[in-house]
């Protein structure tokens, strides 16, 4: 019989395919900086029996509906909104994801992230390399404090438990706003729940980690930047989607809100001449919340180990759509 056929569509170290090369045929698309353009992806998912994906592959209905073989799809992201799970669900197809191993990493970036904007840390940075520093002055590149600020936080899922284990060290005062209350998190964290009009008029820093849905989508648009206090800073590490760009410039332009910090944006990648990536009150990150080695390495192993438990007959550990 004929091994089942496996399409990766990045290029990932051998040695973490190699156990699936055992049981499979594995294909990899092996270009780094190119991602698999969506008719190639359409054309392997045809034959496939697992896909491992990354977030900006788009795995639709139409793609779905000619991938007959097709058991199991193992997204490299904790966010799936790239994947039609109602289309994979009806044709009983695993959509799998990697939550938890993550977790840390995200919010270690998301507090960077904070602290970076708050901070000027880019402009000081580039002060030196510019040769600026002439001399200590009383103001000199003087951010807006953390330690003990309002920090609210919009999706209190796994990620923003752990941003609030960390901004509980900064002695802030958290609130969060969630589509229900997380009350497993206020009984181990110093948490608030809030209405989002609280969260928005009380924040110092507001912090995005809601995932992309029909329901998050724009949910940061004209009306939500204009609640916010002209000192607040907007970070942004959930999906571009869930902010209406237009509105968070002009939100920036007219001084609504003091800065923001973004590391996902609409139409991703954006080169340097995106007006967000240009703007002097924007940090702009090229979409990296779990990008260490460590966290990269466990999300690959748990996506590789998802399809070969598919591949043996058995659940795979995380599943969206059980
Ligand atoms: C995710 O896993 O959804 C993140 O956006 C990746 O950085």
């Amino acid at each position: 019989m004929d091994k089942p056929f496996i399409f990766i569509t990045r290029n990932i170290p051998e040695k973490f395919v190699e156990p699936l090369r055992v049981v499979a045929e594995v294909e990899m698309w092996h270009s780094e900086e190119d991602p698999v353009p969506h008719d190639v992806l359409t054309e392997k998912a045809k034959k496939a029996h697992g896909l491992l994906t990354v977030l900006s592959d788009r795995v639709d209905e139409e793609l779905l509906k000619e991938a007959t073989n097709l058991k199991v799809i193992a997204n490299l992201a904790v966010g799936f909104d790239n994947i039609d799970i109602q289309a994979a669900t009806k044709r009983q197809i695993y959509v799998c994801n990697t939550p938890d191993v993550l977790s840390d990493t995200t919010a270690d970036l998301a507090m960077t992230l904070l602290m970076t904007t708050a901070r000027n840390i880019l402009e000081a940075s580039a002060h030196i390399k510019e040769n600026k520093w002439t001399s200590w002055s009383p103001y000199l590149l003087a951010g807006r404090d953390i330690h003990h600020k309002t920090l609210g936080i919009v999706g209190m899922g796994k990620i923003g438990e752990v941003l609030a284990k960390r901004a509980a060290g900064f002695d802030m005062n958290i609130l969060y706003h969630n589509r229900s209350r997380n009350e497993q998190a206020e009984s181990k964290l110093p948490v608030t729940y809030a209405s989002m009009d609280d969260v928005l008029e009380k924040s110092d820093f507001v912090v995005c980690l809601t995932p992309l849905t029909k329901q998050t989508e724009n949910m940061f648009n004209e009306e939500a930047f204009k609640k916010m206090k002209k000192s607040a800073m907007f970070i942004n590490v959930s999906r571009g989607d869930v902010v209406d760009e237009a509105a968070l410039l002009k939100a920036l332009n007219e001084e609504e809100i003091a800065a923001a910090g973004l590391d996902v944006f609409v139409n991703e990648p954006i080169d340097g001449s995106h007006p967000l990536a240009m703007h002097p009150k924007v940090v702009a990150l090229p979409h990296i919340g779990s990008a260490t080695v460590e966290t990269r390495t466990s999300m690959i192993k748990l996506a590789v180990q998802n399809i070969e438990a598919v591949l043996a007959g058995h659940f795979p550990s995380t599943i969206i759509n059980r």
